[in-house]
């Protein structure tokens, strides 16, 4: 993230991987995916310093701790190679956290879909535009903060509780010129920390929808083109 702030398998466009190697540890940095939210540095700075170069010191902390700040990163742009090969491992349940005026942070155990059905990413987190004006869908790429998007990611839905083993697979399909469809077990975490659960979620990407964060068809009114 210099500036300021899974096994993964490249799908965006544009993606910049960049790989700092240590003793204990290697990370991976996509600055594609960087939203700069500075989580790596808060949690981190001796490994994390956007000021320094390079960026990124493995060597600032012990691996554990490594591990534990790349965990962090909300949009997965930070990921960690281990000498045991061992990848990231999700967490038991799947879930899409609405931030305010921004993007939805999805974990779990992810795997992004191609416009053809095929898988273009396995992933434990990912950051999901829901404004519509990112240049990188359908991860975001920090254009809310230009585009002025709104909205208080509050979630209007019903309280529905997850049921007592909700873990598996999420399927996310960007849907052309529509929305984000996501086929597995999914908590929607809004403001509040109020949550939905459900095995089938439409989720709004072009910003528009009166019925946030879930579509309601203003795509086609506004024609919303992705
Ligand atoms: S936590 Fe991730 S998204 Fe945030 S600044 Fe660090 S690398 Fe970028
Ligand atoms: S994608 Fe926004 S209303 Fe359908």
């Amino acid at each position: 993230m210099p500036g300021t702030c899974g096994a993964a398998v490249a799908m965006s466009t544009t993606s910049k991987l960049h790989r700092y190697e240590g003793t204990a540890i290697a990370v991976t940095y996509d600055a594609a995916r960087c939203i700069h939210s500075a989580e790596c540095v808060r949690t981190l700075p001796t490994v994390f310093d956007p000021r320094a170069k390079p960026w990124i010191n493995t060597g600032g902390a012990g691996a554990h701790a490594v591990e534990a700040a790349v965990r962090r990163c909300p949009t997965g742009a930070l990921h960690v190679e281990r000498p045991d090969g061992v990848p990231e491992s999700p967490p038991a349940t799947n879930t899409a956290t609405l931030t305010a005026d921004g993007p939805t942070y999805v974990r779990g155990d992810l795997v992004l879909m191609t416009a053809d059905g095929d898988v273009g990413l396995t992933d434990t987190r990912v950051a999901l535009c829901r404004c519509g004006a990112s240049q990188n869908k359908p991860f975001c790429d920090g254009s809310h903060r230009k585009s002025g998007f709104r909205d208080d990611a509050t979630l209007r839905a019903a309280e529905s509780p997850p049921p007592p083993h909700p873990g598996g697979r999420l399927a996310i399909r960007a849907r052309a010129n529509g929305p984000l469809m996501l086929t597995g077990p999914l908590t929607v975490v809004g403001a509040t920390d109020r949550r939905a659960f459900s095995e089938s979620t439409f989720l709004c990407r072009c910003g528009a929808s009166g019925n946030k964060p879930y579509c309601d068809g203003t795509h086609k009114k506004i024609g919303f083109t992705a």
